[in-house]
């Protein structure tokens, strides 16, 4: 394999893997433009060690077959051997087994369900200690026990859900009723959930719906006149982009734990917000995605200058225990399990399709994908 080394003055190729059509560009546009930012960012500055950064630029389409395909592609015939991508838990899963036959290193910038560990992942997402243990303890203090789980068909929803569904008992909640739909559900699809949920009548929804279907769920729940300040739907990811595609009066008072908020005010997220607006207009909408997508770039960048080689074997081991000053604040790679230490906080929607924070940790918090630090962890 031609991976690039030390002597050479060729600029530096990275994949970059993010699905820009298809039922989850609403969510990987965003991480797309927040790798591109970092990326120019760098190449603005004289690249790494004299060399430009050169995006192989893929478009999975949503289809995980195609996430396969390119990732070997990347890998095998454009000779590269770092990749920035994947969204779903699915398309991560579909392309670990390639990464690890050859040897490639996986940037992935979303949260996910933990429970995983691979030699050739950095995790910059939150795990579910590090997002949905204060979710879970938040809804029960402000809305009640009763909790009703409504998410996607397939691994992230239903990981996510067993390990809320631990939470929750830990702590006297309990799970009032639970649906699964497709990735590519309609507006439609929803209309039994919301009858479910009705009859149900939850303190609060626990949403696990990822993508376009994430706009379905929340005009449903307006649709069927239900009452987001008394029953919130609680996600780990809706954003931004999110709200801003079902429109704000839609998500208004709607509750996301995430690492991040455009509105956090502190001078590295006020540039990369700055910059970022500039770069895809006032109207473009900065979220998590984005900014994990963002930060991982600048991570990669550290360790590449130390190590002048894109090689996993070389550049992987200088990754493990850095850090930098994020648009969240101070990040980490914790060693020990490859994840990074990332903020908690939990935020409403406002009238202007903000976030309004309303709870958040004092520091980073430390990644535990397998919970090993916390009593219900299986
Ligand atoms: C996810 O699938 N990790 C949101």
């Amino acid at each position: 394999m031609a991976f690039h080394d030390a002597k050479s003055s060729e600029p530096w190729q990275v994949g970059v893997l993010f699905s820009r059509s298809g039922f989850m560009s609403v969510s990987e546009e965003s991480q797309f433009h927040g790798t591109m930012i970092a990326i120019d960012e760098i190449n603005a500055e004289g690249g790494v060690n004299g060399r430009e950064i050169v995006p192989r630029i893929y478009d999975p389409s949503s289809d995980n077959s195609l996430y396969r395909e390119q990732a070997r592609r990347l890998l095998c015939e454009d000779g590269v051997s770092t990749i920035f991508g994947c969204y779903t838990s699915a398309s991560r899963k579909a392309i670990l087994p390639i990464l690890e036959r050859l040897n490639g290193l996986l940037w992935y910038p979303t949260i996910y369900e933990g429970f995983e560990y691979s030699p050739n992942i950095i995790y910059t997402g939150a795990a579910p200690n590090q997002n949905s243990l204060a979710l879970c303890e938040f809804l029960i203090e402000h809305y009640g026990p009763r909790v009703y789980f409504v998410g996607s068909d397939y691994i992230y929803p239903h990981e996510s859900n067993r390990i809320m569904r631990q939470f929750l008992a830990a702590r006297g909640g309990e799970v009032v009723g639970e649906s699964y739909l497709s990735l590519v559900a309609r507006r439609e699809d929803f209309i039994p959930v919301m009858r479910d949920i009705r009859e149900a009548r939850p303190d609060a929804i626990f949403s696990t719906v990822v993508g376009e279907a994430t706009v379905y769920l929340y005009e449903a729940f307006n649709d069927f006149n239900l009452n987001a300040k008394q029953t919130p739907i609680a996600s780990l990811t809706t954003t931004e982009a999110e709200i801003e595609a079902m429109g704000y009066d839609v998500g208004e008072h709607h509750i996301t734990a995430a690492s991040y908020f455009e509105g956090l005010d502190n001078p590295s997220n006020q540039r990369f917000v700055h910059r970022f607006k500039k770069r895809y207009g006032e109207s473009a909408r900065v979220n998590v995605c984005a900014e994990a997508a963002y930060f991982q770039v600048h991570l990669f960048k550290k360790a590449l200058e130390l190590v002048n080689t894109t090689h996993p074997d070389v550049l992987r081991p200088v990754v493990l225990g850095s850090s930098l000053e994020a648009p969240q604040g101070t990040v980490s790679i914790n060693p020990n399990c490859s994840h990074a230490n990332v903020w908690s906080r939990i935020a409403k929607v406002n009238a202007l399709g903000q976030f309004d924070i309303v709870q958040q940790s004092q520091n980073e918090v430390v990644s535990d994908p397998f919970m090993i630090g916390i009593k219900e962890r299986n």
